[in-house]
C-alpha cells in the first residue's frame, strides 16, 4: 500500500514547464486569473503561447485542459453528450464542462478555427455569471474557483477568411505575443534545442534574416519552434546546413525561388 508513496513517484510535484518571459505577461496573467478574467493570447505560430499557458497552469497549481479547435468542432464536443450504452444512456462531460467543474484552466488553441455557434457557448462563462448551461441535461454548472478560460489565435493567419466576432473578442483580456528578442530567443534555442551558444546565436540571427523575407511573399516566417528543431538536428550530428534546409527552409515554402533565397541565407550564415 505504501509502495507508491515510498517510491516517491506519486508524491513528486510536476516539473516546471520552462518558459522565459519577454515582458509582463506572467504578472498580467496572474492578475487575470485572480480576477476571473478570460485571456486571449495573440501571436504567430510557434512563438511560445502554448508553453506560456502550460507554465502558468503550473505556477497557479491548476489542472490544464487543452482543446485544439478545428472547423468540425461542435458545442457538444466542448460541453458533452449522451453516450448510448448497453444499459441505457449516460451523460459524458466534454472538456469544457470538466474544466468548469474542476476549476481547471481551459485552453482553446486556435479558437478562430471553431465555428461561431461553437464559440458562443463560451460567452456566459466569460462574464460575472461564470455559468455553463447544459441544454441537453438542463443543468447550469457554476464554474468552480480557479476555472479560467484561455484562447489563442494567430492574427496573421487566414485573417481575411476567419475572425472572431467583436462580441466575442470583447470578453477577453488580450496578451500580444511575438518572437522573443534575439538574446532571449538564443537562450531558448540553446536550452530547448540542446545547441551550443555559438550555434544558437547563429540560428537566431539566421531566423531573423529569414523573417525579413516576409515582404517577399513568405506566408509563414520561421518560428522559435523551427529554430529549436534545427538545433536538435544539429545537436544530433546532422551537418549544420543540411539540418537548416530540412528543418527551416523546406517546411516554410514550396516556391523554388523563395526556397533558393532562404538556402542562400543559410549558406551565408554557416560558411
Ligand atoms: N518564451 C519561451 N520560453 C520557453 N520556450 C519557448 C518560448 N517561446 C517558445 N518556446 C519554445 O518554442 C516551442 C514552440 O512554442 P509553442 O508554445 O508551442 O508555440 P505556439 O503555441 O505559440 O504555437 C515550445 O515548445 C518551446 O520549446
Ligand atoms: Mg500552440
Amino acid at each position: 500500500m505504501t509502495a507508491i508513496a515510498d517510491s516517491g513517484v506519486a508524491s513528486e510535484a510536476p516539473a516546471e514547464p520552462y518558459y522565459l518571459p519577454t515582458g509582463d505577461e506572467v504578472r498580467i496573467f496572474e492578475q487575470c486569473h485572480a480576477r476571473h478574467l478570460a485571456v486571449m493570447l495573440k501571436g504567430p505560430t510557434g512563438c511560445g503561447k502554448t508553453r506560456f499557458v502550460e507554465h502558468m497552469a503550473w505556477r497557479l497549481r491548476r489542472p490544464l485542459i487543452t482543446v485544439s479547435c478545428h472547423d468540425d468542432l461542435t458545442a457538444s464536443d466542448l460541453i458533452g453528450r449522451f453516450l448510448i450504452r448497453h444499459d441505457g444512456t449516460q451523460w459524458q462531460d466534454g472538456p469544457l464542462t470538466r474544466a468548469v467543474r474542476q476549476g481547471a484552466i481551459c485552453y482553446l488553441d486556435e479558437v478562430v478555427e471553431a465555428r461561431q455557434d461553437t464559440v458562443v457557448v463560451l460567452h456566459p462563462l466569460t462574464d460575472y455569471r461564470r455559468l455553463l448551461p447544459i441544454d441537453k441535461t438542463g443543468e447550469h454548472v457554476e464554474a468552480a474557483p480557479g476555472f479560467q478560460l484561455v484562447v489563442s489565435y494567430n492574427p496573421g493567419y487566414q485573417r481575411m477568411l476567419k475572425d472572431l466576432k467583436p462580441s466575442t473578442r470583447q470578453r477577453f483580456v488580450a496578451l500580444d505575443f511575438d518572437f522573443p528578442p534575439a538574446e532571449r530567443e538564443r537562450a531558448i534555442v540553446e536550452r530547448e534545442g540542446g545547441a551550443d551558444h555559438a550555434t544558437a546565436h547563429a540560428l537566431v540571427s539566421l531566423g531573423n534574416r529569414l523573417r525579413a523575407l516576409q515582404d517577399r511573399g513568405l506566408a509563414e516566417v520561421p518560428s522559435t519552434r523551427l529554430l529549436i528543431a534545427s538545433a536538435r538536428l544539429i545537436a544530433s550530428g546532422i551537418p549544420v546546413r543540411q539540418a537548416c534546409y530540412a528543418a527551416l527552409v523546406s517546411p516554410l515554402s514550396d516556391d523554388a525561388s523563395l526556397a533558393g533565397a532562404m538556402r542562400d541565407l543559410v549558406d551565408a550564415t554557416f560558411v
